[in-house]
């Protein structure tokens, strides 16, 4: 084994390595020049079958050129791996001046703005917010209110009953089923008003749908007259209308409340019936083993959509069910 022939090796590993000009091709030259079938590699392997003194000058020389070929990788390995991560650095770097690319994040439909509104007014004055299920019992939603089975309000023509029909099961007509669930579960006084969506077999038109939304109120405690329901009710509507809207209590007939009324407010120079409400009848306190003789109440019952189409002149329905985004935007939330 010559001395000029190993050099020949070593050099020729030192001009592969510095032509590497990436981590692959670094490899492939590693793997030709100091892999196990390059030839230090092989000549190393020789060195076992020679004599005593012919091993020790050519293992000097094997020795020298391995480390030489070593260090010669080394140094390319530290050189292409710092061109690799300036080239990230470059690559990858953030122009936080470039335009931030907008999505729309979505945003509240207006009645959830109106019925959050109206919680948050109720909740000021110490009201809790109740919501009872939209599949409701018929006699939740009818009985206990003193609607009779030959109430109109129970025939196919507006109710929407689940089969099968002996469960006994309806889309609650309206959120009074919730003052029934708010006073069997809880003794008075009771502040509550019950947000939610409700359901009627009416024909979607410009002032009607078949599923739309309701605000019950309703205090029971010692001494509550009708002065205190106007009183709450000019409150409710000067918040939702502005400060300069009247309100007129019209009598009505509810069978869950008596006396009753249909409460209007004359807004944009007319009057619009904006919700029923009443004195809550001593027979539905006396359903709900509330003590007559002690406590009374007023409740009361707005349609959500007629309150945000009354405020801000919309004059069909289909533009709130429909969830066309140019009609939502306009109510500027998050969009
Ligand atoms: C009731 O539903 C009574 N539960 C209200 C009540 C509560 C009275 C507590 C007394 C005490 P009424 O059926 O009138 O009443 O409905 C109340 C409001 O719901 C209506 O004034 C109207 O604003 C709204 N509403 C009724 N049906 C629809 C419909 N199909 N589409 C949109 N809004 C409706
Ligand atoms: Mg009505």
């Amino acid at each position: 084994m010559r001395q000029e022939e190993v050099t020949s090796w070593v050099q020729d590993a030192q001009a592969a390595f510095l032509a590497a000009t990436d981590l692959d091709s670094l490899k492939a030259a590693r793997l030709a020049h100091a892999g196990d079938k390059s030839a230090v590699a092989l000549a190393s392997r020789t060195l076992g079958s020679l004599t005593p003194e012919e091993k020790a000058s050519a293992g000097k020389i094997i020795g020298e050129a391995k480390a030489q070929i070593a260090q010669a990788l080394a140094e390319a390995t530290a050189k292409l791996e710092a061109q690799r991560d300036m080239k990230v650095l470059l690559e990858e770097v953030v122009d936080i001046t470039l335009p931030v690319n907008r999505k729309h994040r979505g945003g509240l439909h207006p009645i959830s703005i109106i019925k959050n509104e109206v919680s948050d007014f109720f909740i000021e004055q110490g009201f809790s917010v109740e919501e009872g299920p939209e599949l409701e019992s018929g006699w939740l939603n009818f009985d206990a209110l003193n609607i009779p089975a030959d109430h109109p309000a129970r025939t196919m023509q507006d109710t929407f009953f689940i089969e099968p029909v002996e469960s006994g099961m309806v889309l609650r007509t309206h959120t009074s089923p919730v003052q029934i669930r708010s006073m069997l579960t809880q003794e008075p006084p009771i502040y509550v008003i019950c947000p939610g969506r409700t359901f009627r077999a009416d024909e979607l038109d410009a002032t009607h749908s078949p599923v739309f939304h309701q605000v019950e109120g309703l205090v029971i405690d010692k001494g509550i007259t009708m002065a205190h329901l106007k009183g709450v009710l000019d409150n409710f509507a000067r918040h939702m209308f502005g400060s300069d809207v009247e309100t007129r209590l019209r009598p009505s007939f509810f069978p869950f409340t008596e006396p009753s009324a249909e409460v209007d407010i004359y807004f944009n120079n007319r009057w619009i019936e904006w919700g029923g409400c009443g004195m809550v009848n001593p027979k539905v306190l006396a359903t709900c083993g509330i003590d007559t003789e002690i406590y009374s109440g007023f409740a009361f019952g707005m349609g959500l959509e007629r309150t945000l189409m009354v405020r801000h002149g919309i004059t069909d329905m289909h533009d709130i069910v429909e969830g066309d985004l140019r009609f939502t935007r306009q109510f500027g939330v998050g969009l």
